[in-house]
């Protein structure tokens, strides 16, 4: 096996933003819409921001991290690693203000999609962990903890798979890119999500689960082999479960979560080392769901089992909610308030994670645009009055009534141990 190392790594501010502004174009040209017109501007523009502005100043004792710590709780948030300035972290100052605004309010990180296979697995035999080796050094630096995701999933699979995985080779490719991604990462990761998404039950089966790749090519024990695959491969990592659409008391979610509970029973009975399971919460109000008596009972059978409920992926669309923008964040800071009230008082929900944490960059509104000049993809902005509004910080990284939500919600949880390690 090869890998790239971290030397051809040479991102440069400057560069990325010349790159950012060719985006632009290229959006308007592809699109066929004036993004600048139409009040959409670019990520990168804004990026420095958050320094010096004046603001109520929410760094330090006063950012989500600290505030979360206060309770023994953590607070984390998914992140692109090669937006990170790590370069300008290791020489001790940065001007970047999403690097700011990661290091002030994290104690936790996510790689948001680099750990996919599809960019980890350029070809069947090479492994590409330049950009997780990014994140982890930044992490490194600033003392963060790392949430690994993701080891198994259905989705972002390489274009390769199909043709070369068959039910002779699958075992082994699965156990392999766990030993080799886990194991290069070994007692650096706090928690592994190990399988995500394994449960549909639309797809009909009485045991929930997904007609993944996965599961036609092993069958439904490939689960359990993935967790032993990891326990083996990193035994100090904790190793959760993660799903989505189990957060509600909508007729769907509820039988999507009583089959993930007896998932979570059957792999403890069997012996899997499993210690958490993640439940994502993109929540969607004005679905006519909400989240309550049915998830804390789901944490409390959770917790029974020993298990501990990460928050892994919180945010809030407004694609089911009308209003102007400022009813919008309100709408948003009131399910974040509810849901974590709901939640965080339950003594084995240790961490809080946001699927981002500045609404400049959300994966639920987002275009990815083939940047030309590098082969990279990117992200562009969509115009203003379409925006979403799911996360903590404004598209300044000035704090939202999210985030005065959020840290509401955490002063006001009951205090709860440190998470530690797998093993205690
Ligand atoms: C999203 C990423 O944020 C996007 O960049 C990607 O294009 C699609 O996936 N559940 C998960 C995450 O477990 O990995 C997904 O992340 C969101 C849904």
């Amino acid at each position: 096996m090869t890998e790239s190392g971290e030397r051809s790594q040479k991102p440069s501010l400057l560069t990325r933003r010349q790159f950012d502004w060719r985006g632009v174009r290229l959006a308007a040209a592809t699109a066929g819409i004036g993004v600048l017109g139409l009040g959409g501007w670019l990520w990168s523009n804004r990026r420095r921001r958050y320094l010096n502005a004046a603001r109520t100043d929410v760094t330090s004792n006063n950012s989500l991290e600290s505030h979360a710590a206060a309770k023994g709780l953590i607070y984390g948030a998914a992140v692109v690693p090669g937006w990170l300035d790590v370069e300008g972290i290791a020489r001790g100052h940065t001007d970047d203000g999403y690097t700011q605004l990661v290091n002030s309010q994290t104690g936790m990180l996510v790689d948001e999609y680099t750990s996919y296979w599809k960019w980890l697995r350029p070809t069947p035999d090479r492994f590409n962990f330049k950009s997780i080796a990014r994140l982890m050094r930044f992490a490194e630096l600033t003392g963060k903890r790392v949430r690994g995701h993701v080891l198994v999933w259905h989705e972002a699979m390489p274009g390769w798979f199909q043709s070369v995985a068959n039910k002779q080779n699958a075992r082994e490719l699965l156990v392999n890119h766990i030993h080799t991604v886990a194991g290069r990462f070994k007692g650096r990761i706090e928690t592994w999500d190990v399988v995500n998404e394994a449960i549909e039950p639309m797809d009909g089966r009485p045991d929930g689960l997904r007609k993944s790749p996965w599961l036609e090519l092993i069958g439904p024990e490939y689960i359990e082999m993935a967790f032993r695959a990891a326990a083996e491969a990193d035994p100090q990592a904790k190793l959760a479960y993660n799903d989505y659409g189990i957060e509600t008391n909508l007729s769907r979610e509820v039988r999507k979560r009583e089959m993930v509970l007896a998932l979570l029973q059957r792999l403890k009975a069997s012996g899997t080392p499993i210690h958490a399971v993640g439940v994502q919460s993109h929540l969607w109000p004005g679905l006519g769901g909400e989240a309550g008596l049915g998830l804390q009972e789901f944490i409390r059978e959770a917790a029974k089992m020993g298990l501990e409920v990460h928050i892994s992926e919180l945010d809030v669309s407004c694609m089911r909610v009308k209003g102007k923008p400022a009813e919008l964040d309100e709408t948003v800071a009131r399910i974040y308030g509810d849901y974590l009230n709901l939640v965080l008082a339950e003594p084995n929900v240790p961490l809080v994670i946001t699927w981002g944490i500045t609404d400049a960059h959300t994966w639920l509104q987002s275009a990815w645009l083939l940047n030309a000049a590098d082969k990279r993809r990117i992200w562009v902005k969509i115009a203003e009055g379409l925006r979403q509004r799911p996360l903590p910080f404004d598209n300044d990284f000035n704090p939202k009534p999210a985030f005065w939500a959020l840290r509401a919600a955490l002063d006001a949880a009951p205090q709860h141990s440190t998470a530690t390690t797998a093993n205690g």
